[in-house]
């Protein structure tokens, strides 16, 4: 059983953005609850490596925002982290900066055309012969754009509009999905009203970061699926690009509350409690509900394998090109521990409910495969993991989670 009060650390997406606009505000900013993930450290580094002064204290940063941005080195390593290369991509060459962005092996492998044709669109200078990291880039002077995404990726739109927002013309930029949002609320909340994107002053700012509805994913998940469990997360993400998730468990049949619902610097935030559920019904889901629950396809597809009747996701072709072939490492590991899984080219169907014959598996060197993992032993009141490789690979968006697991448990 799990039960307890608690609060997470802040959302991994908002983290990456929010110190991105304050290292181009003219003082200093103040940045409460930042996610100490991996990957927002390896943001954090690339941007002092531009000569942007950034102190921490505990949960909190501090950041003198620069109009002159220089590279201290040649090469900037992004780790595993596709929010980092894709964001700097679009805001590096735009502030001035000329070298190479590069990353580990998962990172290396994933694509970067998506992003690399609309930023040559802008005359932003890049070269890689393979569309992958490594990508060199040069300083550029960008032209505005008109751009109408043609996958549904938030990384992709940020990367535009960090090159557009560098600009004294306007650049509009449409997102026709409906991917999230994050970036568009900051630039609201920083006092830029336009539907059109161009240079803008940002003051200094205070910013408390909402904790992370993609981690609270895990949580929530281990709760409804363990025997007398009963949770409350305060302070969380709520925002509808991100809370596809909730919608779909509630569908389900999952018992969950929301209370306390605020609005915090322009983003919704919640207080949610989620309670054992012994049944719970199947689902279909398609590419619209996918989109506002992307990086949760992973732990949603352990509910699946609970639930009864078949439950079917397609339209989740985005999911191949993550961290790991998600699609692959769910049907892989469930085809192992006995579930009964189908595979298609964009998604799966999973018929339940299964008993979970093991609670090992091969994680793909991707840390939401990894949790999704540490989940199941949760479940079934195993022992969490003790390799080092495991827990470091957590550590890539959710470093709290070991801690966490053992103060509800
Ligand atoms: C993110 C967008 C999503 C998501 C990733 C974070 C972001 O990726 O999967 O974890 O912060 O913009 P895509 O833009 O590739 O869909």
């Amino acid at each position: 059983m799990l039960s307890g009060k608690i609060k997470l650390r802040g959302d991994k997406s908002i983290s990456h953005r929010v110190v991105i606009f304050a290292s181009i505000a003219n003082d200093i900013s103040t940045i409460k609850n930042i996610s100490n993930s991996t990957d927002v450290n390896r943001t954090i580094q690339i941007l002092k490596d531009c000569g942007v002064q950034i102190k921490k204290n505990k949960d909190k940063l501090f950041i003198k925002g620069t109009s002159s941005f220089y590279s201290k080195k040649e090469k900037f390593y992004c780790g595993n982290s596709g929010t980092t290369a894709r964001l700097m991509l679009g805001f590096l060459p735009s502030r001035g900066v000329s070298g190479i962005l590069y990353g580990d092996k998962s990172l290396s492998k994933r694509p970067m055309d998506r992003i690399i044709a609309p930023l040559k669109q802008m005359n932003i200078k890049l070269s890689s012969p393979k569309e992958t990291l490594p990508v060199r880039f040069k300083k550029s002077i960008p032209n505005p754009i008109n751009y109408t995404l043609k996958i549904p990726s938030a990384q992709v739109k940020s990367s535009i509009i960090l090159a557009a927002i560098s600009l004294d013309k306007k650049s509009t930029i449409k997102d026709p999905f409906n991917t999230r949002d994050h970036t568009e609320r900051l630039i609201n909340f920083l006092n830029y009203k336009n539907t059109f994107y161009k240079k803008f002053k940002i003051d200094g700012f205070n910013y408390t970061v909402p904790g992370d509805t993609s981690s609270a994913a895990f949580i929530i998940t281990a709760g409804i699926l363990t025997p007398k469990s009963n949770i409350t997360i305060k302070n969380i993400l709520f925002n509808n690009t991100r809370t596809g998730y909730i919608r779909v468990l509630k569908k389900m049949g999952a018992k969950i509350r929301i209370s306390n619902k605020k609005i915090i610097q322009n983003e919704p935030t919640c207080d949610i409690n989620v309670k054992y559920t012994s049944k719970l019904k199947a689902i279909n889901l398609d590419k619209n509900d996918v989109i506002a629950m992307i990086d949760e396809i992973p732990i949603f597809s352990l509910v699946c394998a609970y639930s009864i009747g078949t439950s079917t996701i397609n339209g989740a072709k985005e999911l191949r090109y993550k961290e790991s072939d998600r699609i692959h490492a769910i049907v892989y590991n469930f085809n192992n521990l006995k579930v009964n899984i189908k595979e298609f080219n964009d998604g799966f169907s999973i018929t339940g409910p299964n008993k979970l014959y093991s609670t090992s598996i091969n994680n793909f060197n991707d840390h939401r495969i990894a949790l999704l993992g540490e989940t199941i032993k949760i479940i079934n009141n195993k022992p969490l993991s003790k390799d080092f490789k495991t827990k470091t690979l957590i550590k890539t968006s959710f470093p709290e989670f070991y801690n966490i697991v053992g103060d509800l448990r």
